[in-house]
């Protein structure tokens, strides 16, 4: 061999071994990286685990807050809201009326035609109407005027054989699903927002005359005659098609439930006792927080960086406003610590609430062999391009964790409250039956987390139990409930009875 070719040989093969070391190298760092990204995963699960036995525990924590509440006005987290319904349709309403449905980014306005025990809903109809963000944290005189305005277009479209009777002002059902401290059925100032909403100056308004106001403002004639929240708009919607129906839980943007109390086991009442004996509780339930809540570090940075620090807490680890943005805390942790994304951060990715419920849900739903699905979100909500299929995976698994922890959290708050009612158990030969009406976008369309929902309670419950108890969907509940209060409560009631 000639000089040139063993120093060409010996160039080539130091470059071999350079590019060697190279792979290797990378090998170990990316191997670093993935053990590192593994290990945050794991925290995650064990963080987030809710074995039966704290189930339990977060069951019983919501019974004892639920007696406290009761006794007490701010005798617990839990605020137990007196809703002034103590009674729930019976299917006897009749007449034309009106529900307005604000609570979250959309709100809805709905006509709704009732024909009494024999026809029931004969049609309704409805507009949806999204909320423009600035009107979310402007006045509350904004935001009223606004919807006050739609509610007049939607009235305008009355057709043929819509119309109130003659001589008669068209009534209203207000469900306005925020925590109002009611003083009767269609008067109550509001505690405070949740869910995003920052209304300057509406902290101890009166709700009912603010929207008053605006419909006046603009000539609409229309009475409120039943203001709601939408866990009692949806256990009355419930009620009017199934009697056996005794609490509602809504899992949407925020998380509530409202059920039937009888009204002396409620010290804090101090009105008249109702002749039913009965009365509708809003709970608030968003707002219980236990030591038994499994909380992480990222559950902690959310909550703080939130408009409501230590407010709502099991609302943010439950619900649709914040299961995607808890998704994205945890992604961002591997992007920094463990270069998961590879070494830059993905900029979108440090974008808070930039990764909504939605489309984590159809993350976790990707059924495709090769996760299409999380692959095109990857990319087109966070800019996150050529992820391998094990990378894809783990960000699955994430959104499972997530999910898993909240339907499992729901499912023993529905505990607490069947414990609360006594409908836990079944004694010999009883053959009671008792529905829980369900409502929300994150119930409705998330299915993973209403399957593990669902199979949860009935773990807790035991197969004897749950023979007797039921889940079901009160679809579009709030709305057609409303208005069924509106029916209930209307001014022209009692001139109808004489
Ligand atoms: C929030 C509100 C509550 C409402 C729930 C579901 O928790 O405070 O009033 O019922 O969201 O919409």
């Amino acid at each position: 061999m000639g000089k040139v070719a063993v120093g060409a040989a010996v160039v080539c093969a130091a470059a071999v071994c350079a590019a060697a070391a190279l792979v290797v190298r990378h090998r170990m760092k990316s191997s670093g990286r993935w053990a590192r990204a593994m290990a945050i995963l794991r925290e995650l699960e064990d963080k987030c685990g809710t074995p039966i036995g704290k189930l339990r525990q977060v069951a019983d924590a919501m019974t004892v807050e639920m007696h406290a509440g009761l006794a007490s006005e701010g005798g617990s987290k839990l605020k137990m809201l007196i809703s002034y319904v103590d009674n729930l349709p019976t299917g006897d309403e009749n007449g034309l009326f009106y529900a307005l449905d604000l609570g979250g980014t959309n709100f809805r306005v709905l006509r709704v035609q009732l024909g009494g025990k024999e026809k029931h809903v004969v049609k309704h109809e409805f507009d949806e109407v999204s909320i423009p963000p600035h009107l979310m944290t402007g006045t509350s005189e904004g935001l009223f005027d606004f919807i006050a305005e739609a509610l007049a277009k939607f009235v305008a479209t009355e057709g043929e054989g819509l119309h109130p009777a003659p001589g008669r002002q068209r009534e209203l059902g207000f469900t306005f699903s925020f925590p109002v401290w009611q003083t009767s059925i269609t008067s109550g100032t509001l505690i405070k927002w949740t869910k995003g909403f920052n209304i300057e100056d509406t902290v101890e308004q009166d709700v009912v005359g603010e929207l008053t106001k605006s419909m006046e403002k603009i000539g609409l004639d229309m009475r409120v005659t039943a203001l709601v929240n939408d866990t009692i708009g949806t256990l009355a919607g419930g009620r009017y098609h199934n009697q056996d129906v005794i609490a509602a839980v809504i899992l949407g943007t925020g998380t509530n439930a409202a059920y039937v109390e009888k009204a002396h086991a409620i010290p804090k009442w101090h009105g008249l006792l109702p002749k039913s004996g009965e009365m509708v509780i809003n709970m608030e339930w968003g707002n219980f927080r236990s030591s038994h809540l499994p909380l992480t570090e990222y559950d902690q940075a959310l909550d703080a960086e939130t408009l409501n620090p230590g407010e709502q807490i099991f609302e943010k680890i439950i619900s649709g406003m914040y299961l995607g943005e808890i998704v994205r805390r945890v992604l961002l942790k591997m992007a920094q610590e463990a270069d998961f994304f590879g070494d830059v951060v993905p900029p979108k990715l440090k974008i808070p609430f930039v990764l909504r419920t939605p489309d984590m849900s159809a993350i976790h739903h990707d059924s495709s062999p090769d996760l299409k699905v999380v692959g095109s979100k990857l990319k087109d909500i966070l800019e996150i391009s050529n992820t391998s299929l094990k990378m894809r995976k783990v960000v699955v698994a994430v959104c499972d964790v997530v999910a898993t922890r909240g339907a499992r959290l729901s499912a023993a708050g529905i505990l607490g409250v069947l414990k609360k009612l006594g409908r836990d158990t079944v004694k010999d030969g009883e053959k009671q039956k008792s529905v829980v009406a369900m409502d929300g976008g994150l119930y409705e369309h998330y299915t993973e987390f209403r399957t593990s929902m669902e199979c949860t309670l009935k773990e807790l419950l035991g197969d004897e139990v749950a023979e007797h108890i039921s889940v079901e969907h009160s679809n579009d509940g709030s709305g057609i409930g409303a208005a069924l209060l509106a029916a209930s409560h209307s001014q022209y009631h009692e001139v109808e009875e004489s």
